[in-house]
Parts: C-alpha cells; structure tokens; sequence
C-alpha cells in the first residue's frame, strides 16, 4: 500500500458523512473541476471529490510511476508483456512527419504506406471504379468481423453519417458480426450479389465468428453467380488482417489485403486499416480527420501536466470511484443518438482491457479493478434504468456525454429537439447528484417519491460531435484505460480470460455433430442429450 493510497482512504472516511450537494455547492467549484482540451469539455465538478483528494489522487499516480509508464506505451517498449510486444495503437495516429522506430520497423512509414493503400480502395470504390462478377460497379460494403474488428468502425461509421461525402452517398454500409448468421441471414435476402463488396476484418483471422459468416457469404456469392470461388474472393472480398498468411491460405490474395501489425491490439484497432468502412465512409479526409483528433489526444497526455490531464483526471476519478468509494457499476449516457454504440464499444475498451484480478508480475490483485460497464442512449436509458440510478440500491458512477451544438444549418424543430437532449442531460446530472434538493418547490414528500441523489458523474461536452472531436474522446477513454491498469498494477492489452471458451466451444462442436463418447458435466450432458433427443424427433 502506498503512502497517497493511505491518504486516499483517509480522504473517504473524511467526506463519508458529506453529500453530493453540500461538496457541490462550493466555490469555483465547477471552474477548479472543469477541464477543457480543444472541442472538448470535462466536467468534474460533480465527483465526490475535493481539492485535497485530487491532490492524493494526483500524488498517487506519481508514486505509481505513471510519467515513465506513459513514455514506455508511447515509446513502443513492449507494455504487454504476456505477449511480449507494445500497443502502440497511438502510432497509427502519428502525422507522416513523425519518426518512430520499433523493434527495427519504421512504424510511421508503415503506417503511411498502409493509409496510402487503404486511399486507393476507397478511391475505387468511390469512383464506381471496384466492380463485381457481372461489371457492375459496388453499391454495398459488408463489413464481416467481431469484437474490435466491428465495434469501433460500427460505432464511428454511426456518429459520422452526416459527414460522408457525395461520392459514399449512394453506398450501403452494413456490419455482421454474430457467428449464429441472423444478421447476415436477413441482410442478404435484401442485396444484389453483383454489388456487394465484404470487408473480410479480422487481426488473428481465426476467430470463427468471422469465418462462417465469410464462409456464408462465399456460399451465397456461388450460389447467385455459379461462378468459382478463387474468383469471388478476388472481386467481392477485402481482408483487413495481422496474419496474411492465414488470409492467403483462406483464399485472398496480397492485391486485396490490407495489413496492420500485432501491436495494434483488436479493441485498439479502429485507426488501423480496420477503419476501412470509416473510409468508405466519410472518406479518406474523414477518417485522416478521425486520426488527427486522436493524435491530438495522444500529444495532450503525452505533454500536459497532470493536474490538467484529462486521461489521467479521468482515469484517478475512476480509482476514486471504484476504490475508495465502492463504486463498481458505470453507465456510458450519449445523449446525442449518433452514439448510440459507443456504450458497446467502451464495454469492450474497458472490461476486456481491465477486467482482471492478475497483475503484471502474476500476483492476484488485492483491490478491485474494472467495474461493471454499460449503457444506452441517455434518454432511452431514462425511460428504462434510470429508475435504479435514482432509488435503487446500487452505486453507480456515470458519464455524459453530449454535443452543446448540433443542427446549426437545420430545421428550427430539430434544434428545439437538440434543446431537449441537452436540458435532460443536465437535469439527470443535477438530480442525480442532488436527489430531492433539485426541487425547489418546499413540498414534503412520501418516501417513494423521495430522491437520495449523492451519485457521481462526469460531463463530457464536445463542442460538436466531428470526426476530429470523436477521435479525441475515443483517444480520451484509451488512455483513461491505460492509466488505471499501470495504478492497478495489470496488463490491460492482453485478453487471456477470453480463450478457454473458445477451446471447449470447439470441443462441443463435434460433441455436438456427432454421438461420439464423452463426458462432460452433467449439466452440459444433460443439454448435449435434450439437443440430440429434440433432433432425433425432427423438432
Ligand atoms: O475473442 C476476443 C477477441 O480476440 C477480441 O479481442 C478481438 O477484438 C475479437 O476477438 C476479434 O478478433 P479478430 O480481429 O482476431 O477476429
């Protein structure tokens, strides 16, 4: 236990007795807990902090070592350590002028090389210039891939309608990822198979979700065309990958890879040639836009001091919640529908980076770490969890995440709608923290109408959602990431907890195909028997 950890315990038991709204109602509040970067606003204010926390929490990342930690990710030292290399999904980021040399790759002209190609597909794509078997240029991009390899270009693709270009206007973009097929099943009842271009993404390109929905859509390409399959691939087929000598053995050949490399880890990957459909999109200007936010980000935490450090202000706010508060629930709150998937997409940044309880050095963790992370739409969440948030009998931590200005060139109703978002998000941060002292009308109320407020938020507030503010915020919530497994001591760039599932689903498989012997648990074989019986009777 560190000295500023022993503080910090002091500190909780000091401001256990203090609520919310009495810590609120402080001066300069909210100008000493509020925080800008560029387009981007973070409110701290109403935290169940005060200035003599910040500063524990502050000296707690300096007795962490957070300052050379950070040198070593950015620098590209080999930070995963399980896997022996670095995350350097910052690098993906670095302007063409940059220099970096790892383990003897010149990344940045790597880099480069790969964005200049990823340029020429979408050039062609958009030119009407990538065509399918019968001549006729592509009007829909399937992006196959799970996990990293669909959430981030999913969730960007998604906040960034608006901003595609003429030239993307008249291409479908559509995402599968669920090995069981259903959303593949019902996408290609609806396209024309002369047309359809799939992004074929996968880092290990093993994962078997991915490979029967492409094994599916091959299929379905055969069946329309009665052409070949070496030819299919070649015109209908993409592959975004760290490993193409499997994608070569699959069928692509290296004219329509794109590459990336291993230490671009899968949940990190949406700045790798894994963006693709972003650059389908809205473009390549689009997704250089995206990159130069996120660089941008990148420099801040790299430069700014830390008591003005967003990712690392929001990363100790988290440490404050989760272990000196006992806070174990977070909620991710857009109130603008354009993020509709940014709550999934930090459900895997976060839990799959830092759901651990080993550390670095194989030692069991003696404190808690990554909480349990979900979300929604801020206003659909109103009308479905937001019940818990008020009366329930959980902690829980949120963060809001809203746009100030939207529709500024558009309808008078749709920026009365926008009106609306915000005054709702403001009023849900204000109750939440305040419970009943946000009314102001003196009236007594029963106990069920009664709120106890107390719980804690963080505001981000972009100044616009734009390709270059969701590439800071994104940027924002990697580091945030990173800086809570270096206080935790763990590895948040690794995914071990993932892979025995994988292996006994296999396993199951023939089980499954076959009534060859085994014995699993009871449980299991009483599944594995229902199954078999329901087949047997044709059911
Ligand atoms: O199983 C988890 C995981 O490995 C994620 O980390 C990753 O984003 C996803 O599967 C997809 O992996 P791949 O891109 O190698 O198909």
């Amino acid at each position: 236990m560190t000295q500023a950890w022993s503080k910090l315990e002091q500190s909780a038991a000091r401001l256990s007795a203090q609520h919310l709204r009495e810590l609120i109602d402080t001066d300069q509040r909210f100008e000493s807990l509020s925080f800008r970067h560029e387009g981007m606003l973070m409110d701290l204010s109403r935290q169940r902090i005060d200035a003599q926390v910040m500063n524990e929490l502050l000296a707690l990342a300096d007795e962490k070592q957070l300052p050379s930690a950070i040198k070593a990710l950015l620098q590209g030292e080999h930070v995963n350590n399980t896997e022996d290399r670095a995350a350097l999904h910052s690098a993906l980021r670095l302007p063409k002028s940059a220099q970096l040399q790892v383990d003897d790759q010149d990344v940045v002209s790597d880099v480069h090389k790969t964005l200049d190609r990823m340029e020429q597909f979408v050039n062609q794509i958009h030119q009407g210039q990538w065509r399918g078997y019968t001549g006729k240029p592509i009007t829909d991009v399937v992006n196959i891939g799970v996990g990293g390899s669909d959430l981030g270009p999913l969730m960007i693709c998604e906040a960034t309608h608006q901003f595609r270009p003429e030239a993307s206007l008249n291409i479908g973009l559509h995402f599968v990822s669920s090995m069981d097929g259903s959303q593949l099943s019902n996408l290609l009842l609806e396209l024309d198979s002369e047309t359809t271009l799939f992004v074929l993404s996968s880092k290990s390109f093993g994962t078997i979700d991915t490979l029967a929905n492409a094994a599916t859509a091959v299929d379905w390409l055969q069946e329309r065309s009665g052409l070949n399959r070496e030819l299919l691939i070649k015109q209908h087929f993409i592959g975004v990958t760290a490993a193409p000598e499997k994608a070569i053995a699959w069928g692509l050949s290296e004219e329509t890879l794109l590459e990336f490399w291993e230490w671009t880890g899968g949940r990190y990957s949406l700045w790798s040639a894994i963006g693709l459909p972003i650059a389908i999109s809205i473009g390549m200007q689009g997704f250089r836009d995206l990159l130069a936010g996120a660089h941008s980000m990148d420099k801040h935490f790299e430069e700014a001091e830390f008591a003005n450090n967003l990712p690392v202000l929001l990363a100790l706010i988290g440490i404050w919640n989760i272990n000196f508060q006992d806070i174990h629930a977070h909620a991710i709150l857009p109130y603008d529908g354009r993020l509709a998937h940014l709550p999934a997409y930090l459900e895997q940044l976060e839990m799959e980076s830092n759901g651990k309880s080993v550390g670095i050095d194989g030692s069991s963790i003696a404190q808690r770490t990554c909480p349990i992370l979900w979300g929604e739409i801020g206003p659909n969440a109103q009308h479905a969890f937001y019940q818990l948030l008020h009366q329930g009998t959980e902690r829980v931590m949120c963060d809001f995440i809203v746009p100030a200005r939207r529709y500024v060139d558009r309808e008078s109703s749709l920026q009365e709608q926008h009106q609306l978002a915000l005054a709702n998000c403001l009023a849900q941060a204000r109750v939440l923290a305040l419970g009943d002292a946000a009314l102001t009308d003196g009236i007594e109320r029963p106990a069920w109408q009664r709120y106890f407020g107390n719980q804690p938020s963080t505001v981000l507030m972009l100044d616009e959602l734009t390709p270059y503010n969701l590439g800071s915020l994104i940027a924002l919530y990697e580091h945030k990431v990173y800086v809570q497994a270096v206080i935790w001591g763990i590895n948040p760039f690794d995914q071990w907890g993932v892979e025995l599932g994988k292996k006994v689903a296999n396993d199951l498989i023939t089980a499954l195909n076959q009534s060859a012997d085994h014995q699993y648990d009871p449980a299991t074989e009483g599944l594995l028997n229902e199954i078999q019986n329901l087949r047997g009777n044709g059911q």
